[in-house]
Protein backbone atom coordinates (compact mmCIF):
# COMPACT_ATOMS: atom_id res chain seq x y z
CA UNK A 1 0.00 0.00 0.00
CA UNK A 2 1.51 2.90 -0.96
CA UNK A 3 2.15 6.27 1.43
CA UNK A 4 0.48 9.74 1.17
CA UNK A 5 3.88 11.24 -0.21
CA UNK A 6 3.78 8.45 -3.22
CA UNK A 7 5.77 10.23 -5.78
CA UNK A 8 4.27 7.83 -8.43
CA UNK A 9 1.98 9.29 -10.89
CA UNK A 10 -0.96 7.92 -11.99
CA UNK A 11 -0.29 9.61 -15.62
CA UNK A 12 2.88 7.70 -15.96
CA UNK A 13 2.99 5.38 -18.70
CA UNK A 14 0.79 2.40 -18.08
CA UNK A 15 1.21 0.69 -21.25
CA UNK A 16 -0.42 -3.08 -19.94
CA UNK A 17 -2.85 -1.55 -17.80
CA UNK A 18 -4.29 0.39 -20.73
CA UNK A 19 -5.18 -2.90 -22.21
CA UNK A 20 -7.00 -4.01 -19.24
CA UNK A 21 -8.91 -1.27 -18.48
CA UNK A 22 -10.43 -0.39 -21.86
CA UNK A 23 -13.67 -2.22 -21.57
CA UNK A 24 -14.47 -0.91 -17.99
CA UNK A 25 -13.52 2.75 -18.68
CA UNK A 26 -15.73 3.06 -21.95
CA UNK A 27 -18.18 1.52 -20.39
CA UNK A 28 -18.01 3.98 -16.82
CA UNK A 29 -16.60 6.91 -18.93
CA UNK A 30 -13.84 7.89 -16.96
CA UNK A 31 -10.06 7.27 -17.26
CA UNK A 32 -9.18 4.19 -14.69
CA UNK A 33 -12.28 1.71 -14.25
CA UNK A 34 -11.64 1.75 -10.30
CA UNK A 35 -15.17 2.29 -8.51
CA UNK A 36 -15.38 3.95 -5.34
CA UNK A 37 -18.22 1.54 -3.92
CA UNK A 38 -20.98 3.59 -2.25
CA UNK A 39 -21.20 3.84 1.34
CA UNK A 40 -24.01 4.95 3.42
CA UNK A 41 -23.26 8.53 4.97
CA UNK A 42 -19.40 8.12 3.60
CA UNK A 43 -20.18 8.66 -0.05
CA UNK A 44 -20.86 12.29 -0.51
CA UNK A 45 -20.88 14.58 -3.64
CA UNK A 46 -16.97 15.51 -2.17
CA UNK A 47 -16.18 11.91 -1.61
CA UNK A 48 -17.44 11.15 -5.33
CA UNK A 49 -15.42 14.49 -7.37
CA UNK A 50 -12.34 13.42 -5.64
CA UNK A 51 -12.55 9.84 -7.21
CA UNK A 52 -13.68 11.24 -10.22
CA UNK A 53 -10.44 14.08 -10.47
CA UNK A 54 -7.88 11.13 -9.69
CA UNK A 55 -9.37 9.39 -13.09
CA UNK A 56 -11.80 6.48 -11.06
CA UNK A 57 -15.70 6.32 -10.83
CA UNK A 58 -17.59 7.17 -7.80
CA UNK A 59 -21.32 6.69 -6.49
CA UNK A 60 -23.18 8.72 -4.26
CA UNK A 61 -24.96 6.32 -1.47
CA UNK A 62 -28.83 7.07 -1.78
CA UNK A 63 -29.14 4.85 1.69
CA UNK A 64 -31.78 6.57 3.34
CA UNK A 65 -31.34 9.74 2.29
CA UNK A 66 -34.35 12.07 2.02
CA UNK A 67 -35.05 12.77 -1.42
CA UNK A 68 -34.45 16.50 -1.33
CA UNK A 69 -31.56 15.87 -0.11
CA UNK A 70 -30.49 13.48 -2.44
CA UNK A 71 -31.48 15.42 -5.22
CA UNK A 72 -29.35 18.49 -4.45
CA UNK A 73 -26.63 15.87 -4.03
CA UNK A 74 -27.35 14.61 -7.17
CA UNK A 75 -27.09 18.17 -8.89
CA UNK A 76 -23.80 18.84 -7.30
CA UNK A 77 -22.17 15.52 -8.25
CA UNK A 78 -23.17 16.18 -12.10
CA UNK A 79 -21.75 19.65 -12.02
CA UNK A 80 -18.40 18.47 -10.05
CA UNK A 81 -17.98 15.15 -12.45
CA UNK A 82 -19.04 16.13 -15.91
CA UNK A 83 -22.18 13.92 -15.36
CA UNK A 84 -19.47 10.57 -14.62
CA UNK A 85 -20.85 9.00 -11.78
CA UNK A 86 -23.32 6.78 -10.45
CA UNK A 87 -25.95 6.92 -7.54
CA UNK A 88 -26.48 3.52 -5.29
CA UNK A 89 -30.15 2.66 -4.39
CA UNK A 90 -30.93 0.54 -1.44
CA UNK A 91 -33.53 -1.86 -2.33
CA UNK A 92 -34.41 -2.68 0.90
CA UNK A 93 -34.23 0.90 2.31
CA UNK A 94 -37.62 2.97 3.72
CA UNK A 95 -36.69 5.32 1.13
CA UNK A 96 -36.21 3.13 -1.88
CA UNK A 97 -39.28 4.01 -3.34
CA UNK A 98 -38.53 7.50 -3.24
CA UNK A 99 -35.94 7.08 -4.59
CA UNK A 100 -36.85 5.74 -7.45
CA UNK A 101 -39.41 8.42 -8.54
CA UNK A 102 -36.34 10.62 -7.97
CA UNK A 103 -34.55 9.13 -10.49
CA UNK A 104 -37.24 9.22 -13.20
CA UNK A 105 -37.03 13.23 -12.76
CA UNK A 106 -32.94 13.91 -12.20
CA UNK A 107 -31.81 11.19 -14.31
CA UNK A 108 -28.72 10.27 -13.04
CA UNK A 109 -26.27 8.50 -15.66
CA UNK A 110 -25.84 5.52 -13.87
CA UNK A 111 -27.88 3.72 -11.28
CA UNK A 112 -26.62 0.99 -9.37
CA UNK A 113 -29.29 -1.18 -7.34
CA UNK A 114 -27.51 -2.42 -3.91
CA UNK A 115 -28.74 -4.25 -0.78
CA UNK A 116 -31.03 -7.03 -2.62
CA UNK A 117 -32.16 -7.28 -6.10
CA UNK A 118 -34.60 -4.91 -8.42
CA UNK A 119 -37.34 -5.87 -9.63
CA UNK A 120 -37.76 -6.39 -13.33
CA UNK A 121 -39.85 -3.63 -14.24
CA UNK A 122 -37.78 -1.29 -11.47
CA UNK A 123 -34.28 -2.41 -14.23
CA UNK A 124 -36.72 -1.36 -17.23
CA UNK A 125 -37.98 2.08 -16.06
CA UNK A 126 -34.36 3.03 -14.29
CA UNK A 127 -32.96 2.27 -17.86
CA UNK A 128 -35.92 4.42 -19.98
CA UNK A 129 -34.39 7.29 -18.31
CA UNK A 130 -31.09 6.70 -20.32
CA UNK A 131 -29.51 5.80 -17.71
CA UNK A 132 -26.67 2.41 -17.28
CA UNK A 133 -27.72 -0.14 -14.71
CA UNK A 134 -25.44 -1.71 -12.36
CA UNK A 135 -26.37 -4.64 -10.42
CA UNK A 136 -24.88 -6.60 -7.43
CA UNK A 137 -24.43 -10.09 -7.62
CA UNK A 138 -23.76 -12.31 -4.49
CA UNK A 139 -24.41 -15.80 -6.31
CA UNK A 140 -24.34 -17.14 -9.72
CA UNK A 141 -28.12 -17.51 -10.15
CA UNK A 142 -28.46 -13.59 -8.76
CA UNK A 143 -25.93 -12.38 -11.42
CA UNK A 144 -27.43 -14.31 -14.34
CA UNK A 145 -30.89 -13.13 -13.29
CA UNK A 146 -29.81 -9.75 -13.45
CA UNK A 147 -28.41 -9.94 -16.79
CA UNK A 148 -31.75 -11.29 -17.81
CA UNK A 149 -33.40 -8.18 -16.48
CA UNK A 150 -31.47 -5.86 -18.65
CA UNK A 151 -28.81 -4.66 -16.27
CA UNK A 152 -25.63 -3.10 -18.03
CA UNK A 153 -23.01 -4.72 -16.31
CA UNK A 154 -22.64 -6.63 -12.51
CA UNK A 155 -20.47 -6.11 -9.82
CA UNK A 156 -19.53 -9.21 -8.07
CA UNK A 157 -19.01 -8.76 -4.54
CA UNK A 158 -17.58 -11.22 -2.45
CA UNK A 159 -18.61 -11.97 1.35
CA UNK A 160 -15.44 -10.67 2.76
CA UNK A 161 -16.70 -7.23 1.95
CA UNK A 162 -17.70 -4.06 3.81
CA UNK A 163 -21.84 -3.31 5.21
CA UNK A 164 -24.43 -5.79 3.49
CA UNK A 165 -23.07 -8.83 2.18
CA UNK A 166 -23.77 -12.34 0.45
CA UNK A 167 -22.91 -15.39 2.16
CA UNK A 168 -20.23 -17.02 -0.49
CA UNK A 169 -16.60 -15.95 -0.90
CA UNK A 170 -15.02 -14.33 -3.87
CA UNK A 171 -12.65 -16.82 -4.75
CA UNK A 172 -15.80 -19.15 -5.57
CA UNK A 173 -18.11 -16.18 -7.30
CA UNK A 174 -14.51 -15.23 -9.45
CA UNK A 175 -15.32 -18.85 -10.77
CA UNK A 176 -18.76 -18.81 -10.71
CA UNK A 177 -19.76 -15.52 -12.17
CA UNK A 178 -16.58 -14.14 -13.55
CA UNK A 179 -15.67 -16.95 -15.75
CA UNK A 180 -18.71 -17.46 -17.07
CA UNK A 181 -20.72 -13.62 -17.39
CA UNK A 182 -17.73 -11.32 -18.12
CA UNK A 183 -18.24 -12.00 -21.95
CA UNK A 184 -21.69 -11.01 -21.76
CA UNK A 185 -21.53 -7.94 -19.61
CA UNK A 186 -18.65 -6.16 -17.77
CA UNK A 187 -18.05 -7.47 -14.44
CA UNK A 188 -16.35 -5.15 -11.72
CA UNK A 189 -15.25 -7.40 -8.48
CA UNK A 190 -15.14 -6.09 -5.52
CA UNK A 191 -14.84 -7.45 -1.73
CA UNK A 192 -11.39 -8.06 -0.50
CA UNK A 193 -9.42 -5.63 -3.07
CA UNK A 194 -7.00 -3.49 -1.18
CA UNK A 195 -3.58 -3.78 -3.75
CA UNK A 196 -2.77 -2.86 -6.76
CA UNK A 197 -0.96 -6.52 -6.91
CA UNK A 198 -4.87 -8.30 -6.26
CA UNK A 199 -6.52 -5.81 -8.89
CA UNK A 200 -3.95 -6.92 -11.91
CA UNK A 201 -4.95 -10.40 -11.27
CA UNK A 202 -8.57 -9.87 -11.47
CA UNK A 203 -8.00 -7.75 -14.69
CA UNK A 204 -5.86 -10.81 -15.96
CA UNK A 205 -9.27 -13.04 -14.65
CA UNK A 206 -11.46 -10.71 -17.00
CA UNK A 207 -12.68 -8.28 -14.38
CA UNK A 208 -13.90 -4.91 -16.66
CA UNK A 209 -12.97 -3.23 -13.16
CA UNK A 210 -12.60 -3.29 -9.58
CA UNK A 211 -14.60 -1.58 -7.06
CA UNK A 212 -13.47 -0.67 -3.43
CA UNK A 213 -15.14 0.23 -0.18
CA UNK A 214 -13.00 0.27 2.80
CA UNK A 215 -10.01 1.90 1.47
CA UNK A 216 -12.09 4.59 0.51
CA UNK A 217 -13.52 5.12 3.38
CA UNK A 218 -10.31 5.89 5.36
CA UNK A 219 -9.00 8.00 2.72
CA UNK A 220 -8.64 11.75 3.37
CA UNK A 221 -11.10 13.28 1.74
CA UNK A 222 -13.96 10.79 3.30
CA UNK A 223 -16.20 12.62 5.46
CA UNK A 224 -15.77 9.73 8.08
CA UNK A 225 -15.20 10.87 11.51
CA UNK A 226 -11.26 10.70 12.98
CA UNK A 227 -12.48 7.97 14.85
CA UNK A 228 -13.80 6.18 12.76
CA UNK A 229 -10.99 6.29 10.49
CA UNK A 230 -8.39 5.72 13.27
CA UNK A 231 -10.71 2.70 14.28
CA UNK A 232 -9.99 1.21 10.42
CA UNK A 233 -6.29 1.79 10.71
CA UNK A 234 -5.93 -0.22 14.14
CA UNK A 235 -8.10 -2.91 12.78
CA UNK A 236 -6.84 -6.40 11.66
CA UNK A 237 -8.85 -8.30 8.90
CA UNK A 238 -10.34 -11.26 11.25
CA UNK A 239 -11.76 -7.99 13.59
CA UNK A 240 -14.53 -7.20 10.58
CA UNK A 241 -17.19 -9.82 11.46
CA UNK A 242 -20.24 -10.80 10.10
CA UNK A 243 -23.72 -10.48 11.52
CA UNK A 244 -25.95 -13.88 11.93
CA UNK A 245 -29.20 -14.95 11.10
CA UNK A 246 -30.97 -16.15 14.23
CA UNK A 247 -34.13 -17.46 12.93
CA UNK A 248 -35.56 -18.22 9.50
CA UNK A 249 -38.72 -15.96 10.20
CA UNK A 250 -36.75 -13.54 9.96
CA UNK A 251 -34.54 -13.32 7.61
CA UNK A 252 -31.87 -10.33 7.56
CA UNK A 253 -28.93 -9.41 4.70
CA UNK A 254 -25.72 -10.05 6.65
CA UNK A 255 -23.46 -7.08 7.76
CA UNK A 256 -20.32 -7.13 7.81
CA UNK A 257 -18.28 -4.15 10.45
CA UNK A 258 -15.87 -4.21 13.11
CA UNK A 259 -16.97 -6.06 16.36
CA UNK A 260 -18.31 -3.48 19.31
CA UNK A 261 -20.74 -2.96 21.30
CA UNK A 262 -23.49 -1.88 18.67
CA UNK A 263 -22.43 -5.35 17.12
CA UNK A 264 -23.62 -6.71 20.15
CA UNK A 265 -27.04 -4.41 20.51
CA UNK A 266 -27.90 -5.73 16.78
CA UNK A 267 -27.89 -9.48 17.94
CA UNK A 268 -30.37 -8.06 21.21
CA UNK A 269 -32.62 -6.04 18.28
CA UNK A 270 -33.11 -9.41 16.71
CA UNK A 271 -33.97 -11.13 19.36
CA UNK A 272 -36.63 -8.52 20.21
CA UNK A 273 -37.86 -8.84 17.29
CA UNK A 274 -38.06 -12.61 16.79
CA UNK A 275 -40.10 -12.72 20.29
CA UNK A 276 -42.78 -10.05 18.66
CA UNK A 277 -43.16 -11.97 15.36
CA UNK A 278 -43.64 -14.91 17.63
CA UNK A 279 -46.36 -12.75 19.52
CA UNK A 280 -47.77 -11.43 16.85
CA UNK A 281 -47.50 -8.07 17.17
CA UNK A 282 -45.47 -6.95 14.59
CA UNK A 283 -45.73 -8.24 10.86
CA UNK A 284 -42.00 -9.67 8.70
CA UNK A 285 -42.11 -7.16 6.49
CA UNK A 286 -41.70 -4.45 9.24
CA UNK A 287 -39.55 -5.94 11.29
CA UNK A 288 -36.97 -6.05 8.20
CA UNK A 289 -37.51 -2.44 7.87
CA UNK A 290 -36.46 -1.92 11.46
CA UNK A 291 -33.75 -4.15 10.75
CA UNK A 292 -32.52 -1.85 7.91
CA UNK A 293 -33.46 1.41 10.30
CA UNK A 294 -30.80 -0.02 13.15
CA UNK A 295 -28.37 0.05 10.26
CA UNK A 296 -28.87 3.41 8.94
CA UNK A 297 -28.71 4.58 12.36
CA UNK A 298 -26.14 2.96 13.56
CA UNK A 299 -23.87 3.66 11.06
CA UNK A 300 -24.59 7.09 10.96
CA UNK A 301 -23.38 7.28 14.81
CA UNK A 302 -20.05 5.71 13.88
CA UNK A 303 -19.29 7.54 10.54
CA UNK A 304 -20.86 11.78 11.71
CA UNK A 305 -21.05 11.47 15.32
CA UNK A 306 -17.28 9.26 16.18
CA UNK A 307 -19.72 6.80 18.29
CA UNK A 308 -17.44 3.72 17.84
CA UNK A 309 -18.12 1.97 20.37
CA UNK A 310 -22.06 1.64 19.96
CA UNK A 311 -22.45 2.55 15.92
CA UNK A 312 -21.75 0.42 13.34
CA UNK A 313 -18.00 0.10 12.14
CA UNK A 314 -18.98 -1.13 8.79
CA UNK A 315 -15.88 -2.43 7.09
CA UNK A 316 -14.49 -5.50 5.27
CA UNK A 317 -12.04 -7.57 5.77
CA UNK A 318 -9.57 -5.72 3.57
CA UNK A 319 -9.52 -3.21 6.39
CA UNK A 320 -6.28 -5.32 7.24
CA UNK A 321 -4.69 -4.13 4.75
CA UNK A 322 -5.57 -0.44 5.21
CA UNK A 323 -2.28 1.13 6.97
CA UNK A 324 -2.46 5.10 6.61
CA UNK A 325 -4.72 7.55 5.71
CA UNK A 326 -3.65 8.78 2.21
CA UNK A 327 -5.85 11.30 0.06
CA UNK A 328 -7.45 9.58 -3.17
CA UNK A 329 -5.75 10.47 -5.74
CA UNK A 330 -2.67 8.40 -3.67
CA UNK A 331 -4.76 5.58 -3.45
CA UNK A 332 -5.35 5.81 -7.48
CA UNK A 333 -2.06 6.60 -8.37
CA UNK A 334 -1.41 3.11 -6.59
CA UNK A 335 -3.61 0.85 -7.91
CA UNK A 336 -3.00 2.29 -11.39
CA UNK A 337 0.68 2.47 -11.18
CA UNK A 338 0.57 -0.77 -9.12
CA UNK A 339 -1.18 -2.64 -11.45
CA UNK A 340 0.86 -1.94 -14.73
CA UNK A 341 4.47 -3.14 -12.59
CA UNK A 342 2.13 -6.48 -11.54
CA UNK A 343 1.30 -7.13 -15.01
CA UNK A 344 4.74 -6.23 -16.32
CA UNK A 345 6.21 -8.72 -13.72
CA UNK A 346 3.64 -11.63 -14.44
CA UNK A 347 4.62 -10.80 -18.38
CA UNK A 348 8.67 -11.10 -17.85
CA UNK A 349 7.98 -14.35 -16.19
CA UNK A 350 6.19 -15.61 -18.85
CA UNK A 351 9.20 -14.78 -21.38
C1 LIG B 1 -18.94 1.88 5.67
C2 LIG B 1 -19.47 1.14 4.46
C3 LIG B 1 -20.75 1.44 3.98
C4 LIG B 1 -21.23 0.81 2.84
N1 LIG B 1 -22.46 1.18 2.35
C5 LIG B 1 -22.88 0.67 1.16
C6 LIG B 1 -24.06 1.16 0.56
O1 LIG B 1 -24.73 2.05 1.05
N2 LIG B 1 -24.43 0.61 -0.64
C7 LIG B 1 -23.68 -0.38 -1.25
O2 LIG B 1 -24.04 -0.84 -2.33
N3 LIG B 1 -22.56 -0.85 -0.69
C8 LIG B 1 -22.13 -0.34 0.48
N4 LIG B 1 -20.93 -0.75 1.00
C9 LIG B 1 -20.10 -1.71 0.21
C10 LIG B 1 -19.09 -0.95 -0.69
O3 LIG B 1 -19.72 -0.17 -1.66
C11 LIG B 1 -18.14 -1.91 -1.41
O4 LIG B 1 -18.83 -2.73 -2.33
C12 LIG B 1 -17.38 -2.81 -0.44
O5 LIG B 1 -16.90 -2.04 0.62
C13 LIG B 1 -16.24 -3.51 -1.18
O6 LIG B 1 -15.49 -4.33 -0.32
P1 LIG B 1 -14.24 -3.79 0.54
O7 LIG B 1 -14.84 -3.15 1.72
O8 LIG B 1 -13.45 -5.00 0.87
O9 LIG B 1 -13.47 -2.82 -0.31
C14 LIG B 1 -20.45 -0.16 2.17
C15 LIG B 1 -19.18 -0.47 2.67
C16 LIG B 1 -18.68 0.16 3.80
C17 LIG B 1 -17.30 -0.18 4.28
Amino acid sequence: MSHPDSSVSASAATPLADRFFRRGAEFLGCRYPVICGAMTWVSDPNLVAAVHAAGGFGCLAGGNTPPEILERQITETRERTGNCFGVNVIVIAPAYKAHLELIRSAKPPFIIFAGSFPHEREVRQVKETGAKVLCFASTQSIAERMIRYGADGIILEGSESGGHIGHVALSVLLQQVLFTCADKVPVFVAGGVGTARMSAHLFLMGAAGVQLGTRFAASTESCAHAKFKDMFLRAEARDAVSTPQFDSRLPVVSVRALRNKGHEEFRKLQLALVQQLEAGTIRREQAQMEVEKFWMGALRRAVIDGDVEHGSLMAGQSVGLVKCIESVAAIMNDLVTGTEAELQRVKATLA
